[in-house]
């Protein structure tokens, strides 16, 4: 929030004039200290100066609806296609006619009305301890066989990444199979979820869990840059990238959208589009050790380290849909 308050400055200082040629206001949950480049990299090619506001996802969502019609905001960015449903449901988005983006973003990875694109992808994978676990899970359903008791750790299910990784198993196997699947990883739980993804993969390498659900980027991140108490570890976490032989590998995005009431609109659609370059893409997707989302372009080595996979090809746009079912559904089956 204290990050919010200079950019907020900002916008105060244009005032009412939230539309000024050759501006362009971005509400984003992404925040790097290396943002400065890509941004720079536009203004610099279109003469469009940005103002950014960064908070945290759901704080820009109600910041936007309070705003309403006056916001200044021009483009959303988040992470997480369950996100972004939120601020669909709530009407914060607007439909983008562009060849570009239509053009350079698979169909899977954007909104079917092109309400949002999703920019880098990242796997929700299976991680374990390679001296402890002989046969580690290959699927996401084998996380519920009994065979894994105690063993498994992974998050809150209320936490976004899992409410969109039940979504997406809600759209592929129905209700009753999730249902059946979140009783049964429950029952496997070595403990209580608590923390984020970086927690579980500390808690392989100290020994508490066998087994961890956490999105590919965590794993990457140690590997590439120093997080504390992983960093020197990561020889000893395995990685299963689950559902080869079936959906493929359960991925989410990080993702841009044009707000509702954008007034620099033609502004926002050329930013999207900007960020689907090859340049933009590889460093987008680089900050965050995440895949760019166009085809045919590199990750990063730490990410191309984890290995290469087959990515489940639903339309994201099913993990909104399925939401509130993953959340009554985990509810029900007694999760925190
Ligand atoms: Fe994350």
């Amino acid at each position: 929030m204290k990050r919010l308050l200079p950019a907020l400055a900002v916008l105060v200082a244009i005032g009412g004039a939230a539309q000024a040629e050759g501006e362009l206001n971005v509400y984003s949950s992404r925040h790097y200290d290396t943002d400065d480049q890509l941004y720079n990299a536009f203004t610099e090619a279109t003469g469009i100066k940005v103002n950014r506001i960064e908070a945290e996802a759901d704080e820009l969502i109600a910041r936007l609806e309070a705003e309403g019609a006056n916001s200044p905001a021009d483009v959303f960015i988040t992470v997480d296609a369950g996100r972004m449903w939120r601020a669909e449901q709530k009407g914060l988005l607007q439909p983008v006619e562009s060849a570009v983006l239509e053009e350079r973003i698979p169909e899977a990875l954007r909104h079917p009305d092109n309400l949002w694109f999703g920019i880098s992808t990242r796997a929700r994978v299976i991680f374990y301890a390679k001296d402890r676990v002989e046969n580690p899970p290959q699927t996401y359903a084998d996380l519920a066989d009994p065979a894994y008791k105690g063993k498994v750790c992974i998050r809150s299910g209320f936490n976004i990444y899992n409410l969109s990784l039940l979504a997406s198993i809600i759209e592929h196997e129905g209700e009753e199979a999730a249902r059946a699947w979140a009783e049964g990883v429950k029952a496997n739980l070595a403990r209580e979820p608590e923390g984020g993804d970086t927690d579980q993969l500390k808690a392989i390498v100290s020994g508490q869990c066998d087994i961890a659900v956490a999105n590919t980027y965590y794993l990457a991140r140690a590997i590439a840059s120093q997080v504390d108490g992983l960093t020197g570890s990561t020889d000893q976490i395995g990685i299963v990238f689950p559902n080869q032989e079936t959906t493929g590998t359960h991925v989410n995005v990080s993702a841009a959208a044009v707000a509702a009431h954008a007034p620099n609109r033609d502004n926002a659609v050329k930013f999207l589009e900007y960020l689907t370059s090859d340049s933009a893409q590889e460093y987008f997707a680089g900050q965050n050790n995440e895949y760019p989302a166009v085809p045919g372009l590199a990750a990063t080595e730490a990410v191309t380290s984890l290995g290469a996979f087959r990515a489940d090809e639903l339309n994201l746009a099913a993990l909104g849909r399925n939401q509130a079912a993953a959340e009554r559904i985990f509810t029900e089956t007694g999760w925190k």
